[in-house]
């Protein structure tokens, strides 16, 4: 009897230890898009990809994004876009995220009509075809999910980037900014339910980032003198993110109070890359401010009229990405999420703190 007792004893523990999610299902942005948008609307050029896949993969990198790392860390294979419509294998998740990518629907400015209200119709599509494509059998049935699985699977979230940014191209200001930030997390609350209607049990939420620091918006929205904190980002552009941000925890606090049998992680992806960005060299990297890809030099290397995935003259890449954080002024390299992905994956800047491998945990 005591071996049974104590292997039951293990098989517990392991049980309590890890939640072996069999899937992972994301929606969001450029942060996590694997594809999503090159698929609908056009490859990238080089020297997307180059550091890691050798070349562009639909990803805005130099390599992986953290939602690559996150599925290294769970064992499972990188996600393909829902959109990828060649060879691709869902079996183990689907990544409805597409770069530019909003919360709320598009407006005139925003040339992704792929918003979250739709990435959410594209997974009610994926769900009851994936269904239907199981029950008939045959040679696909292999690629779908298994039917069990969204209500097993990780669903990550990473999204309202682009509401605030496409604000400031409106030239909203600072007061009009926030007043609407509230519409957009009630609209990203309303699809996490929708999502959790569907069977959807544990959520990852990123928050945004210290947008501040980021070279498009800091050519964009310049602060002045005074303006600048002492690593030079915008504290006018940091604080409306973190008045998102601030609401999008009030709003997941809401969430586990009206789905009590599900779980929310919430992870302050704000903090981790401030942290990386203002005490950059501590940390082996350089030039934070400044994108490695772009063209135009100076203090953010950066041009809005001639961005790194756009095809125009003048264009460079920095000599050792590994070095860098922003990859082309919008968004991380390789090395950068790959840092920030070890520092959340603990659970050190989650709410709770769970690590990733537990985020099934209440
Ligand atoms: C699909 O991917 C899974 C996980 O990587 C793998 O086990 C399976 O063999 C793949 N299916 C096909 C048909 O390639
Ligand atoms: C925002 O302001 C700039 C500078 O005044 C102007 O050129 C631009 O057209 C404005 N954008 C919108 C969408 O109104
Ligand atoms: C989120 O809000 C709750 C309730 O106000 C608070 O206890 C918690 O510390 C907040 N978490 C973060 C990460 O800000």
């Amino acid at each position: 009897m005591v071996p049974n007792t104590l292997s039951l004893l293990f098989l517990l523990a392991s049980l309590a230890s890890a939640c072996e999610f069999p899937a992972i299902i994301n929606f969001g942005d450029s942060n996590s898009d694997t594809g999503g948008y090159a698929a609908a609307f056009g490859a990238l050029p080089p020297p997307y990809g180059e550091t890691y896949f050798g070349s562009p993969v639909g990803r805005y990198s130099d390599g992986r994004l953290i939602i690559d790392f996150i599925a290294e860390r769970l064992k499972l294979p990188y996600l393909s876009a829902y959109l990828n419509s060649m060879g691709t294998n869902f079996s183990c998740g689907v990544n409805f995220a597409s770069s530019g990518s909003s919360v709320l629907p598009p407006t005139m400015i925003n040339f992704n009509p792929i918003s979250l209200n739709i990435q959410f119709l594209q997974f009610l599509e994926f769900k009851s075809k994936s269904t239907l494509i199981s029950k008939q059998g045959g040679f696909f049935k292999d690629l779908m999910p298994k039917q069990d699985y969204f209500s097993r699977a990780l669903y990550t979230i990473d999204i309202g980037q682009n509401d605030i940014a496409h604000a400031y191209v409106l030239n909203m200001t600072q007061v009009e900014i926030k007043l609407f930030i509230p519409s957009i997390l009630d609209r990203l609350s309303m699809t996490i339910k929708d999502i959790y209607g569907e069977g959807g049990r544990f959520f990852w939420i990123h928050n945004t980032a210290p947008l501040g620091c980021l070279p498009y918006l800091l050519d964009r929205i310049p602060p002045t003198q005074d303006q600048m904190d002492k690593t030079g980002c915008s504290n006018p552009v940091n604080e409306v993110a973190q008045y998102f941000n601030s609401r999008l925890n009030e709003t997941v606090v809401q969430l586990r109070r009206d789905l009590p049998s599900a779980t929310f992680t919430y992870v302050d992806i704000y903090s981790v890359k401030y942290k990386l960005i203002s005490q950059a060299t501590q940390y082996g990297f350089e030039h934070p401010l400044q994108a490695c890809c772009g063209r135009g030099g100076g203090k953010y290397n950066y041009d809005r009229f001639g961005r790194c995935f756009e095809n125009v003259k003048g264009l460079r890449s920095c000599s050792d990405p590994s070095a860098r954080i922003s990859f082309d002024g919008i968004h991380f390299t390789d090395a950068a999420n790959r840092w920030i992905f070890e520092r959340i994956s603990g659970g050190a800047f989650s709410d709770p703190s769970t690590s990733l491998i537990n985020a099934c945990q209440q």
